[in-house]
């Protein structure tokens, strides 16, 4: 390649731009080049030799000081001094070496086979936070047997009794409910809204206490509330065009759009089989848990494919009974909490 620039064949050289010229000198490597090529280097300087600084200071002992020795290394020209670590970094390093091996030995350290090496203070995290619970369960014992002892009434007319239970109920809340009844305890299909005031067990505190206690259809507590609706399908009780036009009756009970003909013929329907639960007018029955059908809040949904799967399986909603898990005042704490949410009567 030829040393000329901007030839005519240069690619950079456009007749349009005659500006945008790219000096492309290139050398090549051959033998031809290789003699210019390293005659045109400068040649290299040595490398400096290591110098102490300049101006004149004196050591701690008057003397004055040496020439900083080279460590040898060198990269591109750049030397290393072989300087010593500054006395407080060493220091520090040391008493870090000392602070260490004096950790290991007063606090657990090395893993072995089981457990780790229990150091001599024998201080134990799980021990630590034994210690807190067990002190905070201390402090708060007074007022968890005032909660107790007092009608559930009287803990929402005391200030200082409504402030801990609802607390406490917010903390056991989120320990305990929001899988099934949603962190904002808006519920989700199956799992009641607590937030609302449409109950199917009932939302005064001697209602919500009850079913905490003893929970719904959990087949471990005597005491539990239960109710079973038949399972009109599976059962053979109800037939397919019975359990459609009962479908549509329903839905006209919660003003939902419906087809007349079957309504009217499942309005029979549901006389016969349903009202004795539901009521007739829809409106449905606490003592047996039965939700109301004449309204827009469902627990399981209110699509027709829904209901129809619904009356045909018999729904079957269970909630553990509480009173084995939690103490009593932890259930009137969340008897108040969730009273407290909006819908408590
Ligand atoms: C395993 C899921 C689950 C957990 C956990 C759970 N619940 Fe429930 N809960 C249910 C179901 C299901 C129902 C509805 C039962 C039914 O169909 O009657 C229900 C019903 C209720 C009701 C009655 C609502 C009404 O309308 O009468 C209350 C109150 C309630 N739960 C509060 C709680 C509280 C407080 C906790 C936490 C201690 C909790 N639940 C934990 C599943 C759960
Ligand atoms: C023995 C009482 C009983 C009878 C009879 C009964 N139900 Fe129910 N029904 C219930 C109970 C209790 C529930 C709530 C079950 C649960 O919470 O899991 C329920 C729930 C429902 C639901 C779901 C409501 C919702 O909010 O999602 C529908 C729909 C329903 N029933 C319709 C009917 C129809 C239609 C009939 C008649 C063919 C009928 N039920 C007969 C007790 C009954």
């Amino acid at each position: 390649m030829s040393d000329d620039k901007k030839t005519p064949q240069d690619d950079h050289a456009s007749p349009a731009n005659p500006d945008n010229q790219i000096d492309l000198r290139r050398q090549s490597a051959d033998a031809e080049h290789a003699a210019k090529i390293a005659g045109d280097i400068p040649p290299r300087p040595e490398p400096d030799t290591p110098v102490a600084p300049s101006h004149r200071r004196k050591g701690r002992h008057g003397v004055g000081l040496k020439e900083t020795p080279s460590t040898g290394h060198e990269w591109d020209g750049i030397t290393e001094y072989d300087n010593p670590m500054p006395r407080w970094w060493l220091w520090t390093f040391y008493a870090t070496i000392i602070w260490a091996v004096g950790y290991m030995f007063a606090y657990p350290a090395i893993p072995m086979v089981t457990q780790a090496t229990q150091g001599l203070l024998a201080t134990n995290s799980r021990k630590e936070v034994a210690a807190e619970i067990d002190r905070f369960a201390a402090a708060n014992a007074p007022i968890q047997a005032a909660v107790v002892q007092a009608e559930l009434g009287e803990i929402t007319r005391d200030p200082d009794l409504t402030s801990y239970a609802t607390n406490a109920g917010g903390a056991l809340y989120r320990t305990w409910c929001a899988q099934c009844h949603g962190a904002g305890a808006g519920g989700a299909r199956g799992y009641p809204n607590l937030l609302d005031d449409s109950w199917l067990w009932g939302g005064s505190l001697e209602d919500i206490h009850l079913t905490l206690t003893h929970g719904i259809r959990d087949p471990k507590d005597p005491d539990t509330r239960w109710s079973e609706m038949p399972r009109f399908g599976v059962d053979g009780l109800l037939d397919r065009q019975q359990i459609d036009q009962v479908v549509h009756h329903v839905l006209s009970l919660s003003g939902q759009p419906f087809d007349a003909a079957r309504a009217a013929a499942g309005a029979e329907v549901y006389a016969d089989n349903c009202s004795a639960c539901h009521m007739d007018d829809g409106s449905g029955d606490r003592g047996q848990g039965a939700p109301a059908l004449n309204d827009q809040i469902t627990l399981y949904g209110n699509e027709p494919e829904t209901l129809a799967r619904i009356i045909s399986q018999g729904p079957f909603g269970v909630m553990p009974a509480w009173s084995e898990r939690l103490s009593e005042a932890e259930i009137r704490a969340l008897t108040v909490y969730v009273h407290g949410l909006g819908g408590g009567e």
